[in-house]
């Protein structure tokens, strides 16, 4: 019997959406006003969900305080309030898109989770714009 626990945390941060081969032009074209050199911000949703059997002994799939606590020290205290492209390594020469952000965040919180356990990772950058990332 399989169940899916979510959990949903915030952080907030600075990015600036470029391709370093392209002219400004080119990049004006395909990232508009996330293009801006001078960065912008988002307020980012991220939901974390765990899937997999419920425990006989324990009645979870997984304990949502070890969830909560991994979120919080693997990518909240390293992501929130920071400039993505400047201050973490992962973006150095990937471009913070929302898609980005959640396949490295993915790999950060799957190295942490019982691969017994199924990972999905879904990013809102904004209330409309969501991304799901789950490993394929
Ligand atoms: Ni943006």
């Amino acid at each position: 019997m399989k169940a899916t626990v979510c959990r949903k945390e915030h952080f907030n941060a600075a990015h600036r959406l470029f391709n370093p081969k392209w002219g400004f032009a080119k990049n004006q074209e395909a990232f508009g006003l996330c293009n801006n050199p001078n960065f912008h911000g988002h307020n980012y949703d991220l939901v974390v969900k765990v899937t997999g059997e419920i425990n006989k002994e324990t009645g979870y799939v997984v304990d949502t305080k070890y969830l909560k606590k991994i979120i919080h020290d693997k990518v909240i205290e390293r992501f929130d309030h920071k400039n993505l492209n400047l201050d973490l390594p992962e973006f150095a020469d990937l471009n913070p898109t929302a898609e980005n952000i959640a396949v490295v965040i993915w790999h950060i919180l799957r190295c942490e989770i019982n691969y017994d356990l199924e990972l999905s990772v879904v990013l809102y950058e904004t209330e409309r714009n969501f991304i799901e990332y789950n490993g394929y």
